[in-house]
Parts: C-alpha cells; structure tokens; sequence
C-alpha cells in the first residue's frame, strides 16, 4: 500500500515526481540467413551485410519520417528550419526537438513544446516504433489526433495539452501498453472517454481536463492500482459518481470539478483512503456529505457549488490533513459543528452561500494556519467571538449577509494580518473599535448596513491603506 504524503504547512499538494522516460532497449538483429549452401565466409559477409542494411534502414525511416510529420505542420516560423535534407542517419538526431537512442539512432523523444507549429499531427507519427516521449504542448495544433498514434508502441508519454485538437480521443491509444502519462488537456476534444483507456496497465496520469468531452466517465477507469492522477474537469460529462471510484487505490489526485455529474456522494467514498486531492466542485450533485467522508485522508475537499443538503458532518473535523475544505454555495442546514475547530492545519475554510444557523463557534479561534475564513451568506446568529483574534494569520474574513449581532470584539485587531473584513449587512451594534487600526495591512474594510453608529475613529480614517470604508449604516 501507498501512504499519503503529509501535507505541508504552506498548503501545497505534494507533488509527485515521475520517472524520466529511459530509452527503449536496442533491437533484436535479424536472424542469420539458414542457407547451408553458402561457402561460410560468403555467410557470414552476408550476415554482415544485413546487418548494417537493417540498421541502415530503420536509422533512414526515421529522418524520412520526421520529413514527413514536418509537412503537414505550418511551421510559419520556420522554428524547424535545421529538418531539411534527406534525413540521412545520424544528422538529423541534432534537428530541433529530436532526441535519438545513441545506440540505434532510433527517435527517442520528440519535444516541439511552445513552438507556433500550427497545422496538425500527421499519421505518419505511427512510423515512430521507439519513441518514448512525445511532447507538443501549446504548439498551436489542430486537427485530429491521427489513429496512428497507437503505432507508436514504445511510446511512454504523450503530452498534446494546450492546443485545438478536436474529434474523439482515438480508441488506438488504448494499444499504447507501456503508455504512462497521457495529458490531452485543454483542446477541442468530444465525444466519450473510451473505456478501453483502463486496458493501459501502466497508466499514471490521465489528464483529460479542458476539453468537450460528454457521456459517463467510464466505471471501467476506475480499476486500476497504478493510476495516481485523474483530471477531467471542465468537460460536459453526465451521470453519476461510481461507488467503484475507490477501487483507485493507488489515486492521489481526482478532478471532476465543473461537469454535469448528477446523484450523491457513493457510501464507499470511505474507501478512497489514498486521495489527497477531491474536487467535485461546480456539479449538480446532492443529498447529504455522507459520514464515511470522514475516513479520507484529503489535504483538499472542495464540494463547492453543488447542490448538497443536510448538516456538515461532524466527522469532517478528524480529517487531520485538510489544508482547503470548501462546502461552499451548496444547501447546508444545522450549525457549524465546534469540532471544525481541531482542524489545525486548515488554511481556507470556505462555507459561504449555504444554510448554516446558530453561532459561529468559538473553537474557530483554534484554526491557527487559517488564511481565508468565509461564513458569508448565511443564517448565523449570535455574536462575533472575541476568540477569532487568535487567527494571526487570516488574511481574509467574510462574515457579510448573517444574522450577527453584538458589537465588533475589540480582539479582532489582533487579527494581525487581516487583509479583508467584511461584516456587511448583519445587526452589529456599538461604535466600531479604534483599535482596528492597528491593523496595517488592512485594505478593505465593510461595515455598512449594520446598526453600528458613532464616529468613525480618525485612527482608521487615517489608514493609508484603506480602499474602501464601507460605513453607510
Ligand atoms: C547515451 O548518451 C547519454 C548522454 O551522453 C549517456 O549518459 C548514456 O550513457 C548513453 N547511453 C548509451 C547506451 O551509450
Ligand atoms: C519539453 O521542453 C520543455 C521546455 O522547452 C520542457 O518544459 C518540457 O518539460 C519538455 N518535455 C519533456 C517531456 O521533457
Ligand atoms: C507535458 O507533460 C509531461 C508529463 O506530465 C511533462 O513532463 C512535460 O513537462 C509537459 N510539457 C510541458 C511543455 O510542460
Ligand atoms: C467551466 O467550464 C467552462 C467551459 O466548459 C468554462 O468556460 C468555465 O469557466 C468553467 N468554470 C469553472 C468554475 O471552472
Ligand atoms: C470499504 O470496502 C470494504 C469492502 O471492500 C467494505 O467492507 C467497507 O465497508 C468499505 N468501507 C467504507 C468506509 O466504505
Ligand atoms: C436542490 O436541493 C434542494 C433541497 O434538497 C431541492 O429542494 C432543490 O430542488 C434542488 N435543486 C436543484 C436544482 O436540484
Ligand atoms: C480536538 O482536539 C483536542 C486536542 O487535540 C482533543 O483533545 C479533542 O478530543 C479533539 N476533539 C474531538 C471532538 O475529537
Ligand atoms: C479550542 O478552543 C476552545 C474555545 O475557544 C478552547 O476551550 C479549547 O481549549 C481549544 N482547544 C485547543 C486544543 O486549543
Ligand atoms: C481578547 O484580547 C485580550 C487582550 O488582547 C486578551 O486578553 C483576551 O484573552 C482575548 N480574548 C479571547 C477570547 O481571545
Ligand atoms: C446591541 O444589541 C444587543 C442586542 O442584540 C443589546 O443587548 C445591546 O444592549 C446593544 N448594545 C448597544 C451598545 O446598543
Ligand atoms: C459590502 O459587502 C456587500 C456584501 O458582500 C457587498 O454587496 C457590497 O457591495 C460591499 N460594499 C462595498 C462598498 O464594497
């Protein structure tokens, strides 16, 4: 089994660094010729002579086939001037982007990354039999990606993010069995995820994101020990969330953020023990976090704009490794429950837009990595605890649109890095503390539409910083 990585206290992802791709083994000589009528030294020449025919040869096919894939790019730059001649071996292993074995000459790794190329991927790609490596991001492709492809049979890693490549993801590629990372992110892709992607036994990253993909994400996907990262956010898929979604056991990163997903959250969500990453954000998922999220290990749990119901599950304070938890713009009833409070290595907790009620509790105060503290556009009443002024490192606190009422805790500027306060729209009484202006980083400031009066202390009216006093009470 895999453990996840511990997550660091600047809130980051770990991230995972993957073998570089090595060169492919040379290639199996040609078997001697068998005719026993030769004298043995003729054999032998012969033998000889094949040899460095076949070698001659594969090493020619490959700067021809270079030639070839130049043709159909546009290359208005002439970024790939140095591909010119006969494509004779080796000298073409010094052209731009080429990388060979140099043992057999053969292409190893092509890398035309960030090169206005423009035009498209020819089919004579296939012709590739060692290639290891294949990396045109943002090279202004477009076009189809040729079936070809599945050709290429050494092919480890396959990179064609960022570009407009449209029609279907090829069901070729599924031939590709030592294929590791495939990132198609960002182009013009439609059609389904072909469930015969889960027929890659080596598959490590697949990263569909950014494209026009429809129909389900294939259950099929999900059997697999070896994949670590799923990307498929912002497509057009539909359907449910799978329950076999954690036979992903050896998955850290899952991203379906921004689709169509429809249904609740699978009971088995309990099992996905090696996430690290969950974002289901932007969906049209709903009823109830279910109480088995508590076994994950998540350092991010974003459920975001979706259309969750119920009570935050108390259970979402033993997540120990929760560096984000975002439940935000969903329908959340019931309180915030205290033991949110023991989240010590939370750096966002977002829980705006929902239906939370009763009071903000003072075990918040706890949350002492907090940077981003959102409970805006909510039902909360009570007052604000003097406890948040523990929270020297937020930057940001929203508590706009509730039912707050009391006066500002003068504790508050203990808030040493507060960037932001908003606390719009609430039953805020009292005059506002002078002691805010101690607070040097502060920017924005909105009190209006509360029941506060008095002056405005001429300490904040002098804060250079100050962009905008919202004090229309
Ligand atoms: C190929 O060249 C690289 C870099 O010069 C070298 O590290 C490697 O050992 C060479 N491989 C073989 C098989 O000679
Ligand atoms: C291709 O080259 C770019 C820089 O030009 C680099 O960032 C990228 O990692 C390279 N791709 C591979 C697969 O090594
Ligand atoms: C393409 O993806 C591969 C695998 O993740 C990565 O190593 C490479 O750097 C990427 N290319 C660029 C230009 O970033
Ligand atoms: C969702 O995806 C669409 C494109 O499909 C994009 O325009 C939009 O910005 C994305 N929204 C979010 C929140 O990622
Ligand atoms: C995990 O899966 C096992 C069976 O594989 C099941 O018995 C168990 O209840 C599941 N645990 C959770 C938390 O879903
Ligand atoms: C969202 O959930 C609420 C409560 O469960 C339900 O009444 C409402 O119809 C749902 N809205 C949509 C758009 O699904
Ligand atoms: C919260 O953390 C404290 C200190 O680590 C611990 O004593 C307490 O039991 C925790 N609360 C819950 C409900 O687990
Ligand atoms: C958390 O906060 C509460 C209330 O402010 C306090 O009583 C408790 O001791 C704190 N727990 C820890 C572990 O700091
Ligand atoms: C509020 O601030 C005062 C003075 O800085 C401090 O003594 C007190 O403990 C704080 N209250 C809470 C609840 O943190
Ligand atoms: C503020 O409002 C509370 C009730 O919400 C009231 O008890 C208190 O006296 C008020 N304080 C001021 C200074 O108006
Ligand atoms: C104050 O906050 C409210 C709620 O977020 C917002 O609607 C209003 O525009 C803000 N006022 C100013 C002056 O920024």
């Amino acid at each position: 089994g895999k453990t996840p990585n511990p997550v660091g206290l600047n809130g980051r992802h770990p991230r995972r660094h993957l073998q570089p791709a090595s060169a492919p083994a040379a290639p199996m000589p040609p078997p001697a010729p068998r005719r026993s009528s030769f004298p043995v030294a003729a054999a032998l020449l012969a033998a000889a002579l094949l040899i460095l025919a076949a070698g001659a040869v594969a090493v020619a096919d490959d700067g021809r086939t270079l030639l070839e894939i130049k043709k159909s790019f546009r290359d208005a730059d002439n970024a790939l001037r140095d591909w010119s001649g006969d494509g004779a071996s080796p000298g073409y292993c010094s052209w731009l982007g080429v990388l060979c074995d140099n043992v057999t000459f053969q292409v190893a790794a092509l890398n035309l990354s960030g090169f206005n190329l423009g035009g498209e991927i020819s089919p004579a790609i296939g012709d590739l039999k060692s290639v290891v490596s294949i990396d045109f991001q943002s090279s202004g492709l477009s076009g189809q990606i040729p079936d070809e492809i599945g050709d290429c049979w050494s092919l480890k890693m396959l990179n064609l993010s960022s570009n407009n490549l449209e029609g279907d993801i090829p069901f070729s590629i599924s031939k590709l069995k030592h294929l590791e990372n495939l990132i198609l992110k960002n182009n013009q892709l439609v059609g389904v995820i072909p469930s015969t992607l889960s027929q890659l036994p080596n598959l490590k990253i697949l990263d569909l994101a950014q494209n026009k993909l429809s129909g389900e994400i294939p259950r099929l996907i999900y059997w697999s020990e070896v994949l670590q990262y799923l990307g498929l956010r912002s497509n057009k898929l539909e359907g449910s969330l799978s329950p076999d979604m954690c036979q992903l056991t050896g998955l850290w990163y899952f991203d379906v953020k921004n689709n169509s997903l429809m249904g609740t959250i699978p009971d088995t969500i309990g099992n996905c023990t090696s996430f690290q990453v969950l974002d289901l954000s932007y969906n049209h998922l709903t009823g109830e976090i279910p109480f088995n999220i508590g076994f994950l290990q998540v350092a991010t749990l974003s459920l975001q704009r979706n259309n969750f119901s119920g009570p935050i599950p108390t259970v979402i304070g033993l997540m120990q490794a929760l560096a984000v938890l975002d439940l935000s713009l969903n329908q959340l009833s019931g309180p915030i429950p205290s033991i949110l409070g023991n989240l010590t290595y939370t750096e966002k907790l977002y829980l705006q837009g929902n239906k939370l009620s009763g009071p903000i509790p003072p075990e918040l105060g706890n949350l002492s990595a907090l940077n981003y503290l959102d409970l805006n556009d909510n039902k909360l009443t009570g007052l604000i605890p003097p406890e948040l002024g523990k929270l020297t490192a937020l930057y940001d606190l929203n508590l706009a649109n509730n039912e707050l009422e009391g006066t500002i805790p003068d504790n508050i500027s203990s808030c040493t890095s507060l960037v932001s306060f908003n606390a719009y729209g609430n039953k805020l009484n009292g005059t506002i503390p002078r002691s805010l202006h101690k607070l040097q980083s502060m920017t924005y400031l909105n009190l209006s539409s509360n029941y506060l009066n008095g002056a405005i202390p001429t300490e904040l009216a002098r804060m250079i910083n100050l962009d905008v006093l919202g004090f229309i009470m």
